[in-house]
């Protein structure tokens, strides 16, 4: 990295707001670009190739934008491209820019809330046919892991479409939970591995059974990067800071304004862009 240059945040649509939310909460220094592929969401239900293709395209997006550092604030697109990404483009793009996801930092810290190792995942098909959670949980687990996933095809286009605690968004969070909580009954820990969840919770801790721990994912998101930004001080010393954020969709930026004003409790006022 040579220059300073705002933080890259890219979602699929409206998900990856709630992980902007908590990092400018924890890291408020910093400028912000965010970016939302609304004109293409959802990811969830696309082919690995095509998730890793526009995301791929949202990135060099961002790059092109000045971003030297990248969060993909989408599960979908950290299971389905950020490995190709970091392993494949980076070196030939520019080996000193940064790409991170949101899978590896959310299962570093369940095993710091599951008292019995039995963990539910709710995510996109995407994600949950990635299997990413289970390999990383595997990776990090010492034995005796349990961990059941559910699909919840619907729950992105609930909240893309503003069917937030609308009776429709209340039946399909019921029944991914009781679907989920059949797979195992012992679950004490259920991940929101998508970042649209959150903006569910309100219905998704009405049918949550009492003792269960959900684990959402922008403040451990946010609080990793702080680390990883401590760590990584030649990175951290390239990120400009006068606390602005710019906000970009694919998509018409009035409806967007709309939805991520009530998101982030402030006016957005986005732009839309082609990429
Ligand atoms: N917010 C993205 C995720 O975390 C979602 C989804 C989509 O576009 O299907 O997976």
């Amino acid at each position: 990295m040579s220059r300073k240059s705002p933080i890259g945040i890219f979602d699929s649509g409206y998900g990856g707001l709630t992980i902007l939310k908590e990092i400018r909460a924890v890291l408020p220094q910093y400028d912000y670009i965010y970016l939302g592929d609304n004109a293409r969401t959802p990811y969830g239900t696309r082919s690995f190739d095509v998730v890793y293709e526009y995301t791929l395209e949202a990135v060099k997006k961002l790059f092109d934008l000045g971003c030297e550092l990248v969060i993909l604030a989408c599960n979908t697109a950290s299971a389905k491209a950020l490995r190709s990404i970091q392993q494949k483009d980076l070196p030939l793009i520019d080996s000193n820019k940064r790409v991170l996801g949101v899978i590896r930092p959310s299962v570093e810290d369940v095993f710091q809330i599951t008292k019995n190792n039995h963990v539910g995942i709710l995510g996109t098909n995407g994600t949950v046919s990635s299997n990413s959670y289970v390999i990383e949980l595997e990776k990090l687990s010492k034995g005796n892991l349990h961990v059941v996933q559910e699909a919840c095809p619907m729950w992105v286009p609930i909240v893309e479409n503003n069917e937030i605690g609308s009776d429709g968004a209340n039946y399909f969070v019921k029944k991914n939970l009781n679907n989920l909580l059949l797979k195992d009954p012992a679950i004490d820990t259920i991940v929101l591995g998508c970042t649209h969840y959150p903006l569910l919770s309100s219905s998704i801790r009405k049918y949550l059974p009492e003792g269960i721990q959900l684990v959402e994912q922008g403040s451990i998101v946010a609080l990793k990067l702080k680390d990883y930004l401590e760590r990584h001080t030649e990175i951290e010393k390239c990120c400009s800071t006068g606390s602005k954020v710019v906000f970009y969709t694919t998509e018409l930026a009035e409806n967007f304004n709309e939805k991520a004003s009530a998101f982030m409790d402030r006016e957005v006022i986005a732009k839309t862009i082609n990429i």
